[in-house]
């Protein structure tokens, strides 16, 4: 018998006292560690009292609610995102760049207004200043104070069901606080921008590129890329976080200001941010964009301007929205972020079709809320018209994405003993021949080095063709293929087929062990089912871009029917009774290379390997493939592949994919942690394979 407590007049258990004392520390934490950035305890004393939790839940699961901390874990891996019709569409914002923009947009509201137009542009109630954070928008739904919905922006009308993933993020309460005795509304939506620190979007890339993954390009990609996962449990491992700056649909709660909207969010312990400031007319409003910009770069999250906002609300109403933008706010946007630094070296980097690229190595400098060493020099051109040299001082901007550019040269800092930069005589890898092109007034653009043999031509293709977009193979980065042609392993696309048979090969190569090698070899296996469309991109056709690929592939469905076709055919047909967007140029290169010697050995080798030179089967003759008339459906947490990878098979095999198990379902592929699925297959009675298991099945069922 439980020993049993009386608290607030209920009848509790020691258990279900414990479970609730650490959930309120645990929400204190959270709010100590997110909102106020500053936490009382260390992440295993935090991990303790989470651990305990979950052990005591676990033993009283009638006591189970939603908004404890532990459903912040991550559930059972998604099929796809559900699509939401928001309450209120998520618009965007208006752009300025500069203050004169600014001051017309002050000038535009008095007008609407019916004020005074004034030289300094006050209104009634002032405006309010607040950081623009560079995230990912959302709308989070709370009713009757409970977290019950997460939606992306979308294309502002709808957007994506990520309540799942967005429970893992452990600024965003599940459930609003009442700490100052406001009411909780009866529902309240919450606006706000998801983001990745700094600190995090490194973490990140690093451990990407310790797995010879490639990375993601910025903070903001990540984040997106994050949320658009379907396992919640990586998603809770990735620390996203989160501030509000605004709301959707509102009942039960009035106030009169947005300044007083985002102080109840406080006291309902949803995180806002405390950099915002009231303003009031031009001067002041420049005045702060001013000043913040001298210390944004110091805050672990990137931030591309300031969002203005007349601050009440009835004010708002009356100035209403455009189509896409709201008229009482406005962004001004910061020009890109620059950073002055020493340029060390150039370096000449082969590109996949031959073209050297100058890569600057600098002293590494703080720039857009990462340190960088390297920037991009385009081509030898744009070295001269830049004049840049050996030992400049250069001033490098980001715009944006993650390679830097050289904006300029301080030329009045050069020393005496800074070089011009020579451009390379030979190509810098297989000391092969060079060809200069040059522009329309005979000024040298690029470089090329014209061996069609060289070897870091080669490993580039390779890269191309391996990477996410393309072949997608796993575990196949740029230090591994680096390293597999280093040690001979790896001469042409072919070659990453025929690794099967390498195995001792790759088992003598340092950091490759047996679970990377199987790893590698099944990727690579999967690899070969990725479709024409994708095989064409990643050969790296010169012009034959992803969209090209994409029309090519699915008008002539497989390569033979490609190879017959004549140059005026390729440029001519239609699609869906319009152009099909292939012109000469993107004909006549595809034609050449289907036609060349060093073409038709590749197709030659990829035919050997059995790599997929179609598009997937559609409608296939009975009996003729493995899963022919067969029903799968994918669940729980898969290890080898994506989950789209195995619909992707399973297609190309003549089977059917599903999102949901019913009696017509044949085999159900269960990776780890499947939950509702694979019981209700079980009780069923359908086939339930693990990922080996389906592998070894497709071998013996492929012709
Ligand atoms: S107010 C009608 N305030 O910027 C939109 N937006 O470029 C009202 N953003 O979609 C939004 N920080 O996701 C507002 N302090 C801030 C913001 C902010 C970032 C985002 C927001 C919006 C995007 C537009």
């Amino acid at each position: 018998m439980p020993s049993v407590l009386i608290i607030g007049g209920q009848v509790k258990t020691e258990q279900e006292a414990r479970i609730d004392e650490l959930r309120k520390q645990i929400r204190e934490h959270d709010r100590r560690y997110y909102n106020d950035a500053a936490p009382t305890i260390s992440d295993r004393e935090y991990d303790r009292l989470l651990d305990e939790l979950k052990q005591l839940e676990a033993k009283n699961r009638h006591y189970f609610t939603p908004d404890s901390p532990t459903q912040r874990v991550g559930g059972e891996p998604l099929d796809g995102f559900r699509k939401v019709e928001h309450a209120y569409p998520m618009l965007s914002i208006d752009n300025t760049y500069n203050r004169e923009d600014l001051k017309k947009w002050i000038e535009r509201c008095q007008e609407a207004l019916g004020d005074p137009i004034d030289q300094d542009g006050t209104l009634p109630g002032g405006y309010l200043a607040e950081p623009k954070i560079d995230g990912v928008a959302i709308n989070l739904r709370y009713e009757q104070g409970l977290l019950v919905l997460a939606t992306t922006r979308g294309d502002g009308s709808q957007g994506d069901d990520v309540t799942q993933n967005v429970r893992t993020i452990r600024s965003i309460p599940l459930r609003l606080q009442n700490s100052e005795n406001t009411s909780i509304p009866e529902v309240v939506e919450i606006r706000g921008e998801i983001f990745m620190p700094n600190f995090e979007f490194e973490r990140i890339n690093e451990s990407f590129s310790a797995a010879g993954q490639e990375g993601f390009a910025n903070p903001r990609n990540a984040t997106a890329g994050t949320l658009k996962l379907l396992d919640s449990e990586t998603v809770a491992q990735r620390k996203l976080q989160f501030i509000a700056h605004g709301r959707g649909e509102v009942l039960g709660y009035e106030s009169a200001t947005q300044s007083e909207f985002l102080s109840a969010l406080g006291s309902w312990g949803i995180p806002t941010n405390p950099l915002t400031k009231p303003c009031q007319g031009i001067h002041e409003i420049w005045e702060l964009i001013q000043e913040f910009d001298t210390h944004r770069s110091n805050l672990t999250y990137g931030v591309d301007g300031v969002v203005i906002k007349v601050d009440p609300l009835d004010l708002q109403e009356r100035l209403g929205t455009t189509s896409r933008f709201p008229r009482w706010c406005i962004a001004y946007k910061y020009p890109a972020e620059q950073a002055a630094t020493r340029l060390l070296q150039v370096d000449w980097q082969v590109g996949k079709t031959g073209k050297l690229t100058p890569r600057a190595t600098m002293d590494p400098v703080f720039i857009a809320g990462t340190t960088v060493q390297h920037a991009t020099l385009h081509n030898y051109g744009e070295i001269l018209r830049k004049d840049i040299r050996i030992g400049d001082l250069v001033i490098i901007e980001k715009a944006g994405e993650i390679i830097p550019q050289v904006v300029r040269v301080e030329i009045a800092e050069r020393p005496h003993k800074s070089s011009p930069i020579q451009p390379p005589a030979e190509c810098p890898d297989c000391q092969g021949e060079i060809e200069a092109e040059h522009d329309d007034s005979g000024k040298e653009t690029s470089r090329f080095c014209v061996n069609p043999e060289c070897p870091a031509q080669l490993r580039e293709r390779l890269i191309h063709f391996a990477a996410r977009g393309q072949m997608n193979i796993d575990g196949m980065g740029e230090k591994v293929i680096h390293q597999l042609s280093g040690a001979g392993l790896l001469n042409s696309f072919g070659d990453i087929f025929k690794l099967s048979q390498r195995r001792e090969a790759l088992l003598n190569l340092e950091r490759m062990g047996e679970k990377k090698v199987n790893n590698l070899l099944a990727a690579i296996e999967a690899a070969k089912l990725r479709g024409l469309d994708r095989v064409l991109v990643g050969l790296g056709i010169r012009h034959v871009g992803s969209t090209a690929a994409s029309v090519l592939a699915r008008h002539y469905q497989t390569l033979e029917a490609m190879q017959l076709a004549s140059i005026e055919e390729i440029q001519s047909f239609q699609v869906a009774g319009q152009e099909s967007g292939i012109g000469p140029e993107i004909a006549k290169s595809l034609h050449l290379f289907l036609h060349s010697t060093a073409g038709k050995f590749v197709i030659n080798e990829l035919k050997e390997a059995n790599v997929v030179l179609s598009m997937p089967i559609q409608e296939s003759p009975e009996g003729l493939l493995a899963f022919t008339g067969k029903t799968f459906v994918v669940t729980g947490k898969l290890e080898k592949y994506t989950r789209d990878e195995i619909h992707t098979m399973v297609r190309q095999h003549g089977g059917r994919t599903s999102g949901s198990i019913s009696k017509k379902t044949d085999f159900l592929i269960a990776g780890g942690k499947a939950g509702s699925k694979l019981e209700k297959a079980k009780q069923l009675g359908i086939n339930v394979l693990s990922e080996s298991e389906f592998e070894s099945f497709l071998h013996e069922h492929s012709p």
